[in-house]
């Protein structure tokens, strides 16, 4: 089943349990400064969950997102990625667990015929309700009913003891058994396991306590849901895919690049392939909504996901400019959802190929940027320096490591790892408060809250 298909059936399924079909909504969100681009579908719901309703209780959509989070992990994984479709059914003091739970099994098993034997489940490990649903209810065997914790099972993860305020509740995941030949091959091995034979595909979030400062969890008087379903990992699993690029979603893409490599250049690397795949659908849907490439902000993202792409090539030996040439293949891909890409793809591709030439010629300057930046430290060495600039270098240039310390090696300049490292991880930290998956998602001070 197509990947066009699958979303449509989601949402027609839902829309005949009584659910109106909301559009997705921006990847830059309306009114919310709270977050740099939209991370999850609940967040355009934001003001219903408070309870501050606009005529209906039931919606479902298919939301593009945008997370940066775990950029580093894009193409090494089989799942992860910057841009994604997630697919969701919310209810905003209207159904709860019960209801949530039955629809997420039914649209699996009896709409998408996914055999259940395959399904296991997650639970909060005190949610005794949901327990008793999965297991009374739905029949799922015991043994396939993991308790897991806060971090894994709570919403925002670690809301209980970390914050925010705000309405959170313990989830229940629903994960696939892509069997014993895909990972780490123990006996025991269930989802608690992070080797990938287990794949997660649907988060139900039970929205159904407020927390107050010092970390009390009061009930809410009206309990919501909030559910997320990657679409690009529901449509691996039904095309039988252990790696969500080898689906319809991100194939042409695939062999766009692989046909532009040069003979000769030896084994190809999928991670580098399959990464440039990903980041053309974020800067082209970003771009789409408004973004251009900058220094700051939402543009910076994009200046980036360009210039990581474009060293990509590099290393597959795509020389001349390449990335605009993706545009019409991922318009095509995408026009049943979003037919205005393919009346602007010739806009995006000239603002695309703009800026992947200006990174051309500013790298292939980059002998001088070497020489501008470190001269200084030949005489005075400074290595904590060195590895900071080293640092700004590969993340708003998008120059790698090796390339600056080879440079390095050769004019025998000092360079710290740790500060390097250490910049490293608070640009991660911040990407992380951007993308506010955990911190401030719920975090209401900045809405303009009308009702
Ligand atoms: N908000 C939850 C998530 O992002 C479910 O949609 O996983």
């Amino acid at each position: 089943m197509k990947a066009d298909i699958l979303r449509q059936e989601f949402l027609d399924f839902f829309k005949a349990k009584k659910h109106k079909l909301v559009d997705s909504d921006s990847l830059v969100p309306k009114d919310d400064p709270t977050v740099l681009f939209t991370p999850a579908g609940m967040n355009q719901f934001k003001r219903q969950f408070l309870g501050y309703l606009s005529g209906f209780t039931r919606v479902a959509t298919a939301q593009r997102c945008l997370r940066t989070d775990d950029l580093d992990k894009v193409g090494k994984t089989p799942g992860h990625h910057t841009f994604f479709e997630m697919l969701g059914n919310f209810s905003f003091g209207d159904y709860f667990k019960e209801e949530a739970i039955s629809f997420a099994w039914e649209f699996l098993t009896d709409e998408l015929k996914i055999a259940k034997e395959r399904l296991w489940v997650s639970i909060y490990k005190d949610d005794d309700e949901a327990y008793k649903i999965w297991k009374g209810k739905i029949k799922v065997p015991e043994n396939k009913i993991i308790k897991l914790g806060d971090k894994e099972n709570f919403w925002p993860s670690e809301a209980k003891t970390k914050g925010p305020n705000g309405p959170c509740g313990p989830c229940s995941e629903i994960f696939f058994d892509q069997g014993n030949a895909v990972g780490c091959g123990r006996p025991d091995c269930d989802p608690a396991c992070n080797c990938g034979r287990f794949v997660e595909v649907w988060n139900l979030v039970f929205t159904q306590f407020n927390r107050k400062e010092g970390g009390k969890l009061e009930p809410l008087p009206k309990k919501n849901i909030d559910t997320g379903m990657g679409l690009e990992r529901l449509t691996a699993v039904i095309q039988g895919k252990s790696n969500n690029f080898e689906t319809d979603l991100f194939q042409p893409i695939v062999r766009e690049i692989t046909a532009n490599i040069e003979s000769g250049v030896g084994a190809t690397n999928k991670e580098l392939i399959y990464a440039v795949a990903d980041h053309i659908r974020a800067i082209i849907f970003a771009i789409s909504d408004g973004v251009l490439p900058s220094n700051d902000g939402r543009g910076y993202v994009v200046r980036k996901l360009i210039r990581r792409s474009r060293m990509h090539l590099w290393g597959m030996r795509i020389e001349k400019p390449f990335l605009y040439k993706l545009v019409p293949i991922v318009a095509q891909i995408m026009k049943v959802p979003y037919p205005e890409l393919l009346r602007r793809r010739e806009n995006i591709s000239e603002i695309i190929l703009a800026e992947e030439k200006s990174f051309i010629s500013t790298f292939h300057s980059s002998e001088n940027l070497f020489n501008e930046k470190f001269n200084v430290f030949i005489n005075k060495p400074d290595p904590d320096q060195v590895g900071k600039i080293a640092f700004v270098l590969y993340d708003t240039y998008g120059i790698p490591l090796e390339l600056t310390q080879d440079w390095l090696d050769k004019h025998g300049i000092k360079f710290s790892k740790d500060s390097f490292n250490k910049e490293l991880e608070e640009q991660k930290n911040r990407s992380k408060l951007q993308s506010a998956m955990k911190g401030d998602v719920f975090d209401i001070k900045d809405l303009h809250l009308t009702a």
